[in-house]
């Protein structure tokens, strides 16, 4: 009778939590819309110390390194995002953005496949919420099945995360069904203008598994693909019908060629100061006086109107 009623009384909890979700969601984006956030390098360091203490200024926690310092700011900015709307983040892992998103917020879906990473968003979301924060939903899924409804939401990320799923048409197919139509998604990925035959040579062993796709032995999960502009358009562009509608490259001859794919990437998680410095400073010299290939692309894909539907599972 007792264990009952107490079944009982956690179904009901469960349901009214999930209704309040729903609502609180949906209220959010009838809002008047607010300013586009905006995500300095700087600000999310702040939000990483708030939300892993401080040694993180002496090694960082989770991926929050140089690279982190360039895509969260740009994406941000790119997509761009107001306070009480919703966005998907693709493959979370144990990374800050999505909290740093929903306390400037913005409700978040992460759509994470490891089960143990969406525990940790959870654990970290129930730590750190403080009211007026958007709302945060973690959930364990696959990105090359989202469950999600079709043509329904709005702006999605996916930062640092495409290149590690093998199935990508898949996940290209998906996105461009889960976008409305007119929504925009923000995606950086590894970049190269012609054949890559080695990723980190001589410094970890990664093996070459296919064009332009390695993966690091005894790793599990370290697939890694670089992309061309005719796989880019190819697996992520046409399936939505879309638009690219803004496009920026980082890593190259400097942060690159002479830090992250050599020996000193020992230090990448370390000093993340150092890496606010190279984001500020190196990076966008680099960016205007060097024509080589960038390791990483950034790009935002805006779904055509027309396209309602028509990738329906
Ligand atoms: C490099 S990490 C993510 C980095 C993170 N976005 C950030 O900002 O630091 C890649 C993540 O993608 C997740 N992932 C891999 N395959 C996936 C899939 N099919 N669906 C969803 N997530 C996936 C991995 O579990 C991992 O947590």
């Amino acid at each position: 009778m007792f264990k009952s009623l107490c079944a009982q009384l956690n179904c009901f909890i469960r349901k009214r939590y999930h209704e309040r979700m729903a609502t609180h969601i949906q209220t959010s984006t009838t809002r008047p819309s607010a300013a586009p956030v905006r995500l300095t390098g700087l600000r999310c360091i702040v939000y990483e110390i708030a939300l892993n203490g401080w040694r993180i200024l002496w090694e960082t926690v989770n991926d929050f390194s140089l690279w982190r310092l360039i895509e969260y700011p740009w994406s941000t900015e790119a997509l761009p995002m107001r306070r009480g709307d919703i966005v998907l983040d693709i493959g979370s892992g144990t990374s800050s953005y999505p909290h740093m998103l929903a306390k400037e917020g913005v409700n978040v879906i992460v759509a994470e496949i490891d089960p143990g990473r969406v525990r940790w968003q959870r654990d970290k979301r129930e730590r750190t919420a403080r009211p007026g924060d958007g709302a945060f939903y973690p959930l364990v899924a696959d990105a090359t099945r989202l469950p999600v409804r079709s043509d329904s939401v709005d702006r999605i990320t996916a930062i640092s995360t495409l290149e590690h799923i093998p199935d990508d048409v898949s996940v290209g197919q998906e996105i461009a069904r889960v976008l409305a139509p007119d929504g925009m998604a923000a995606i950086t990925l590894p970049f190269t203008s012609a054949e890559r035959t080695a990723f980190f040579a001589g410094i970890r062993p990664f093996q070459r598994v296919e064009r332009n796709a390695f993966v690091q032995e005894g790793k599990a999960g370290s697939f890694f693909r670089f992309y061309t502009l005719d796989d880019i358009k190819r697996i992520y562009v046409e399936p939505m019908q879309a638009r690219i509608t803004s496009w920026r490259g980082f890593g190259r001859s400097w942060l690159n060629w002479k830090y992250h794919e050599t020996r000193l990437t020992r230090y990448w998680r370390k000093f993340v100061l150092k890496d606010w410095l190279l984001a500020v400073i190196v990076h966008p010299i680099e960016e205007r006086l060097d024509r080589t290939d960038p390791l990483y692309v950034m790009f935002t894909l805006v779904k055509e109107p027309s396209n309602r539907g028509s990738t329906q599972s």
